[in-house]
């Protein structure tokens, strides 16, 4: 009887049934069968695939053999419907593996007592907090992601072979149809200083952002700025007795290096300079100034730096941290192809690629587009410059210009594309940036014959240029000890990855160098002359702030090599995208690198992180204008 009554009708559909079906997903999960849509049949499938055959051959497979994992689970948490940042994943390989923290404490503890260079691990560098699956994948083969900048010997498990990141073709999606659709007030693409500024003005006042950034790491090229941030009439100059700045003399310095500046967004930079470093600082930024150097031929030293290493590894973590405190998280991995409009052409979002939740539509009452430089879109770079072929660039790998493809492709002015900017500064053989702030700072350039070849301090445009016309297209950087101290950390870092030659004398590093000796000799005496008489009579270099005889010597073999781009989408001073017509289109804003026009021809060096502050913060609040309170 009771029997009968258990298995009654009611009981089976409101208790059993459902029961029973959970403990099938569960079960599922547990052993991996369970599918991406909760199908069955792709269940199996998955499964199958994920724990036979090839993608068991892999990482995961190798945790499942060996029973380092007790099943998919131990990885993949409750379900293996994975995010597009992989947040689950990461924290299961934290839990067992444990942190970066901990990863650099042992690493510490291996080179103890190790003489000569050390080998770089993955697991240290200066990206802020990777998430582990940007280098280890689970069922395909691993890359470090180093590598796409650096060249070291790393060892990865399940190694392959690099597939460099290449411009994508974006008119493949535009007749494809979304999976799903979300809505917010404000979309971000592009988690550089810019798009994490905006995001976080946006997230504090309220707003619901959403934050998607393409590459598997967050920070863009601006996590990798390495000198410093201008700003006008600012405390720290006064309190470095640099008394005489003003907004309108950092105006008049920009348009002498850029000289096609849009004026008007260069006004705006300068007269907010100030209050944008003030934010940095009360957000926990620790600056300074020093009081001898001027940048790039400008009149007034404004460049404002940390003693700690380089200011974008500074900036990105505090920009990251004022997002957070919001609840809002970038999601990676996640990629912007398509600016969505109505029938008004207003801007209503974007179509968003996510690396496992595919196509979808994100909509929202106004997009910033915060997408950095094209300055590894080879094809939209010789497009303008045929003779920039195959020049490398230090900007990240992603910097394809997809902001400025998008918002051409809904009615948007490009301007400037042609301004591309090389510097001098690449260390030979690999995409590493070598900060100017060396020459800055007192470092010279020297030629295969062991001479300078011209003023060490001219725009870096002009620079690259010349270095081009030296024999054999790469020229050595020199400096001493008082340089290296200045900026202590960098220089340690240059060491650390074996840029570096050092000698104690002249000679030395002629022999070192493979330069002719006499005539490095005399160049080194003949610039402790300069330095003497404050006059440099061969090109006449305007700041001469050190001999370059205290302690050692060093050098750095560097060539020319394209630093970022100037061109891009038209803006007006509200930071709102114009139309060929120079009519804002609704709804769409634009920051940072894919602004065309403020930089000029040149990029003041300092200028583009005070730019992420003061455009970031303006295109959200305009946007945020747009949307009503
Ligand atoms: C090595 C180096 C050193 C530098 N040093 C200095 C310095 O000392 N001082 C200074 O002022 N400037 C410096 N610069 C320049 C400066 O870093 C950049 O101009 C600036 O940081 C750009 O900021 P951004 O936010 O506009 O772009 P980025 O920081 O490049 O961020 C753009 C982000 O958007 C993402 N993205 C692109 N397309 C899409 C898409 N379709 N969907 C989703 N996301 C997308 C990118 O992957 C990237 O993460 C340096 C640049 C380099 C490369
Ligand atoms: C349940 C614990 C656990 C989880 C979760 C886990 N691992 Fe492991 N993993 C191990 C153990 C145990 C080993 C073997 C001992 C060792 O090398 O630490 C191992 C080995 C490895 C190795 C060395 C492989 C080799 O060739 O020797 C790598 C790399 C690795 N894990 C990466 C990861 C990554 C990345 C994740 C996250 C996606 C992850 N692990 C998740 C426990 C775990
Ligand atoms: C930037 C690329 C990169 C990232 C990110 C990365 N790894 Fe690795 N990992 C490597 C490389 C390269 C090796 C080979 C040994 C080395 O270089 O230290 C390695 C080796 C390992 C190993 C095996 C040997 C060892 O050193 O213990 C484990 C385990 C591992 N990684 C886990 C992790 C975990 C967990 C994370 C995230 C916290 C992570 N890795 C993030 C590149 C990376
Ligand atoms: C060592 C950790 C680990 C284990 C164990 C593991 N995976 Fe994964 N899995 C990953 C990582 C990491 C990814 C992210 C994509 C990649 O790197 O391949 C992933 C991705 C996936 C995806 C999404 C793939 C896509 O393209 O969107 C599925 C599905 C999946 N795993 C299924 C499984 C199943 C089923 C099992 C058990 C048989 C399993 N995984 C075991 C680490 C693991
Ligand atoms: C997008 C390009 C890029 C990527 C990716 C990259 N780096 Fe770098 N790295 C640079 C640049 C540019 C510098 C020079 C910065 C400076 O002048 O301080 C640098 C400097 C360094 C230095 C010397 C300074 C220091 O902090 O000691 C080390 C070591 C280093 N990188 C390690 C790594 C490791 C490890 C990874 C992977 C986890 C990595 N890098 C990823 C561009 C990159």
């Amino acid at each position: 009887m009771f029997f009968v009554k258990f298995y009654n009708r009611e009981v089976l559909k409101n208790f059993l049934l459902p029961v029973l079906f959970l403990l099938m997903l569960v079960g599922c999960a547990l052993s991996g069968t369970a599918g991406k849509a909760g199908s069955p049949e792709e269940g199996m499938i998955v499964g199958k695939a994920y724990s036979h055959g090839v993608k068991n051959d892999y990482l995961a497979g190798l945790h499942i053999r060996n029973e380092y994992v007790s099943g998919c689970s131990d990885c993949h948490g409750k379900s293996v419907d994975v995010d597009d940042s992989e947040t689950e994943l990461n924290k299961s390989c934290r839990n067992c593996h444990g942190t970066y923290d901990e990863f650099k404490a042992k690493i510490k503890q291996e080179q103890k007592g190790h003489k000569g260079p050390v080998k770089v691990s993955g697991h240290e560098g200066h990206l802020i907090d990777v998430s582990c699956t940007a280098c280890h994948s689970g069922h395909s083969g691993s890359f470090p992601y180093c590598n796409y900048c650096h060249s070291f010997d790393m060892k990865i498990p399940f190694a392959k072979a690099k597939t460099p990141y290449v411009p994508e073709n974006l008119s493949y999606y535009y007749d494809k149809e979304p999976n799903r659709v979300e809505t917010a007030d404000v979309l971000v693409i592009g988690s550089g200083g810019s798009g994490l500024m905006a995001a976080g003005v946006a997230a504090n006042a309220g707003k619901k952002v959403i934050i998607v950034e393409k590459m598997p790491v967050i920070g863009g090229s601006s996590i990798l700025s390495t000198g410093g941030m201008n700003a006008a009439g600012t405390k720290i100059q006064h309190e470095k007795g640099v008394m005489n700045d003003s907004p309108e003399i950092m105006v008049k310095d920009t348009l002498a290096i850029g000289k096609t500046n849009d004026v008007a967004l260069v006004r705006i930079l300068a007269e907010r300079s100030n209050e944008a470093l003030e934010w940095f600082i009360n957000a926990g930024a620790n600056l300074t100034l020093n009081p001898k150097v001027k940048t790039g031929g400008t009149t007034v030293p404004r460049s404002h730096y940390t003693e700690t290493g380089a200011i974008g590894q500074y900036m990105i973590p505090i920009l990251l941290k004022e997002l957070r405190k919001t609840g809002n998280d970038v999601r990676t991995n996640s990629k912007a192809v398509m600016l969505k409009t109505d029938a008004d052409g207003r801007v209503t979002g974007a179509l968003i690629y996510g690396k496992h939740s595919g196509l979808y539509e994100v909509k929202v009452g106004a997009t910033i587009i915060a997408t950095g430089s094209y300055a590894n879109n080879q094809a939209l770079v010789t497009q303008y410059n045929p003779q920039l072929k195959d020049i490398i660039t230090t900007a990240q790998p992603g910097s394809h210009g997809d902001g400025v493809v998008m918002a051409e492709k809904i009615g948007a002015k490009a301007i400037n594309m042609e301004n591309v900017q090389i510097h001098p500064n690449a260390a030979a053989g690999t995409s590493i940036m070598v900060t100017q702030n060396m020459r800055i700072g007192g470092g010279i350039l020297v030629n295969k014959s062991g001479k300078r070849f011209m003023d060490d301090l001219a725009p870096r445009n002009k620079m690259g240029e010349e270095i081009l016309r030296q024999e054999g297209q790469s020229v050595f950087l020199i400096y001493d000890d008082n340089v290296a101290k200045l900026r202590k950390k960098v220089h340690e870092g240059y060491i650390h990855l074996n840029f570096v030659t050092t000698a104690s004398t002249p000679e030395e590093m002629a022999k070192k160098l493979g330069l002719p000796v006499d005539a490095f000799v005399s160049t080194m005496k003949n610039y402790a002359l300069f330095y003497k008489n404050q006059k440099d009579t061969d090109f006449n270099r305007p700041t001469i702030s050190e001999p370059l005889t205290n302690g050692n010597l060093y050098a750095i073999e560097v060539i020319p090599g394209i630093g970022g781009t100037l061109g891009g989408v038209a803006v007006n001073t509200k930071m709102q995208v114009l139309d060929e017509n120079n009519q804002p289109i609704k709804g769409l804003y634009a920051s940072g690198e894919v602004v065309g026009g403020w930089h000029g021809e040149d990029r003041y060096g300092g200028n583009a992180v005070a730019g992420n502050l003061v455009f970031g913060r303006l295109s959200a609040e305009s946007a945020m204008e747009s949307l009503g309170k």
